[in-house]
């Protein structure tokens, strides 16, 4: 068969469905995907079914159809064409978490990072721990990525329905009666060495950690296919990690978010919040335009916030997520100024209750205190009035 191209799907860093035709290097992006529905929903075929997607020649048209990566990989060499290595998984040979580094673009501490690089490579289970938007989903694919592992991902906060998603459907067809389609899930934790993200597993329904307890457990590590006549179980292959996250802090870790009996299942591996100095390091980094001072203010802004948070007594109940900072640098990016970026992206986040000793206020006062002073246009100022004062006749 003459393919025009060969089609290898995956999901980007946001978990995302995305595909590159190996054939002419077409990337197939969010833009692609909006314009081509069709490509997308294929694309996601081909990740469930361990395929690549491929066109052909059909009349004066093209057709679509779904090979095995072996098919395709031979194919593409018949072309001279070698599968990058990202995009396949590697031989241990290569890896070593000893000289990890981390990523320019991703800000962690490198102790972490090694550990979790390492993790991965020992295929460890490891639960990320921490405040939704620090990157704990992001650091899981960039680690594995760093080491030429291919994640499979699964984001459990937003099944419904468990069951199809871990063990598999069971369908109904006029000829053969019904039948057993197993899920991606199983055919990935038979794959050696895979590395399979469990994304939000603090939210997942009760029922998948139950599905997940004997797979996690590292003496059992099987999976019931309770859907299928005579229930088989499917062994994990060697070497698959279980990378899970949680959106909490270790504070929280005990049973009340997730059950005892599954969080000993994983080791913890805790993402840090950064401070005011290395949040504005990436900044610094991923906003080369934007001015430095403006910068240095929104990391004043976040860290003071930040501090607040972790205080004893905090007088405020959310936090500014690295995911925040990001978006409302990408507006200072687009000449919104602070002021703006804030009204739009931070106030929004704190409850406005209570008046005066709203969260919201409190919030105002902070930002207000890095804002340039505007006395001397004659602006007022908004929270610098002192209500004692007497008003003289
Ligand atoms: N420490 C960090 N360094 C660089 N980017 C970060 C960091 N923490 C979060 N981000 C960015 O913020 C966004 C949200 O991160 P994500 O991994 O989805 O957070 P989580 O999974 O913890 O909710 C991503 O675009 C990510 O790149
Ligand atoms: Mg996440």
């Amino acid at each position: 068969m003459n393919y025009t191209q060969v089609i290898i799907p995956r999901y980007d860093s946001q978990g995302r469905i995305r595909g590159k035709d190996q054939i002419t290097g077409k990337v197939y992006s969010k833009k692609d995907m909006k314009i081509r529905p069709d490509i997308q929903q294929r694309l996601e075929k081909a990740l469930n079914t361990g395929t690549y997607l491929v066109t052909y020649p059909r009349g004066t048209r093209h057709g679509f159809k779904f090979i095995s990566k072996d098919e395709g990989n031979t194919f593409l060499e018949s072309l001279g064409i070698t599968v990058s290595k990202k995009q396949t998984i590697k031989t241990e040979e290569s890896m070593s978490w000893k000289d990890a580094t981390p990523p320019k673009n991703f800000y962690i501490d490198n102790l972490k990072w090694k550990f979790l690089v390492r993790n991965i490579e020992k295929g460890k289970n490891i639960l990320m721990v921490g405040p939704s938007g620090c990157g704990k989903t992001d650091a899981t694919f960039k680690a594995a990525e760093s080491i030429g592992k291919e994640v499979t991902y699964f984001n459990l906060g937003a099944t419904q329905d468990p069951r199809s998603t871990l063990i598999g459907n069971t369908f109904y067809n006029k000829d053969s009666g019904t039948y057993f389609s197993e899920s991606l899930f199983v055919r990935a934790i038979q794959q050696e060495n895979a590395v399979i993200l469990l994304d939000e597993l603090s939210r997942a329904h009760p029922e998948a950690w139950n599905i997940l307890m004997t797979v996690l457990d590292p003496i059992q590590r099987y999976l019931r296919l309770d859907e299928k006549n005579d229930s088989p179980t499917i062994k994990v292959a060697k070497g698959v990690s279980f990378i899970a996250t949680a959106n909490i802090g270790t504070e929280y870790t005990s049973t009340r978010v997730l059950d005892r009996a599954l969080l000993d299942r994983f080791t913890l591996f805790e993402m840090d919040i950064l401070n005011e100095d290395q949040e504005y390091a990436l900044l610094e980094y991923k906003f080369p335009k934007v001015n430095k001072d403006i910068l240095l203010s929104l990391s004043a802004i976040i860290g003071d916030i930040r501090k607040e948070i972790t205080s004893n007594n905090p007088k405020i109940s959310n936090m500014i997520s690295t995911r925040n900072t990001i978006e409302i640098a990408e507006l200072l990016d687009d000449g919104f100024t602070i002021e703006e970026a804030a009204e739009v992206l931070i106030y929004p986040l704190f409850s406005d209750e209570g008046g005066n000793d709203s969260e919201r206020i409190y919030i105002r006062q902070i930002v207000q205190k890095y804002m340039p002073s505007k006395s001397k246009t004659g602006t007022e100022h908004l929270f610098q009035v002192n209500f004692d004062d007497k008003v003289e006749d």
